[in-house]
């Protein structure tokens, strides 16, 4: 579809813009359906996911990564989640990463900060959007939210498995944040072997910052996990 970005330019400062990599097909979660479609609550994770960021008010433009032929339905989910944050929507590619860069490829330049959230992270609370965005303000390169891994961890070696220090561990979550040109730069070297945007950051030779991830920000992978979702909207936690 053709995306005119000219017109939405967020005005306030710092201009935050999220992208949200939804161009998945969700093969985990086994819906039939891409796993942003899949109803959550009775709309959209898509849609659940778009509030959670516009939460924050710096967030002023919404750029969806989709799978090809939803843009414009995608796009209709995601304005009616909004608020008074414009929805572009561009069609996604093969990996989560040529997702991602798809939608990078139309961010105006004069944008301070650029997210790179989940949509299957749909009930990441405000709070760590906002401390995200943050400390990008405040200098970091790359920022991640960060959760404490609760499982013992074992690595598989030569004969065996050992036991690793797990104190040390974060479990990494999004949204993740970025100068817009940090990312740009990331991008444009295009590490292969990197699973997410800091970690193309990091090949650059630059720092990763790591805020206070939260429960509430795990990903829908599975089933279960969609159960967890409808359970924690229902009861109406707005902590986990
Ligand atoms: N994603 C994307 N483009 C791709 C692959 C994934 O935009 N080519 C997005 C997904 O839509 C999701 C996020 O990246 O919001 C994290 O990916 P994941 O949880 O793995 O979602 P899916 O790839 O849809 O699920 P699965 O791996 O089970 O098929
Ligand atoms: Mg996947």
């Amino acid at each position: 579809m053709g995306v005119r970005v000219d017109s939405v330019t967020p005005v306030q400062e710092p201009r935050v813009v999220a992208i949200v990599p939804a161009a998945g097909s969700g093969e985990r979660l086994g819906a039939g359906t891409p796993k942003a479609m899949v109803p959550l609550a009775g709309e959209p994770i898509l849609a659940h996911a778009v509030r959670g960021l516009v939460a924050d008010v710096r967030v002023g433009l919404v750029v969806l990564a989709t799978p090809e032929g939803l843009e414009e339905p995608m796009a209709a989910i995601a304005a009616g989640a909004s608020g008074a944050a414009p929805v572009v929507a561009v069609t996604g590619g093969r990996t989560r990463a040529e997702s991602v860069a798809a939608a990078l490829a139309v961010v105006p330049d004069e944008v301070d900060v650029v997210l790179v959230h989940d949509a299957a992270r749909c009930l990441t609370p405000a709070a760590v959007v906002g401390a995200v965005i943050d400390a990008v303000v405040s200098g970091a390169d790359a920022v991640v939210p960060g959760a404490p891994v609760v499982d013992t961890i074992r690595e598989v070696v030569d004969g065996g498995s050992r036991t690793i220090d797990r104190s040390a561990l974060r479990a990494v979550q999004t949204p993740q944040g970025f100068p817009l040109a940090v990312l740009r730069r990331a991008h444009a070297r295009g590490d292969a072997d990197a699973t997410d945007d800091a970690g193309m950051v990091e090949a650059l030779g630059l720092p990763v910052v790591i805020v206070a991830g939260h429960p509430r920000a795990f990903k829908v992978t599975t089933a279960q996990d969609l159960v967890l979702a409808e359970a924690l909207l229902a009861g109406g936690q707005q902590d986990g």
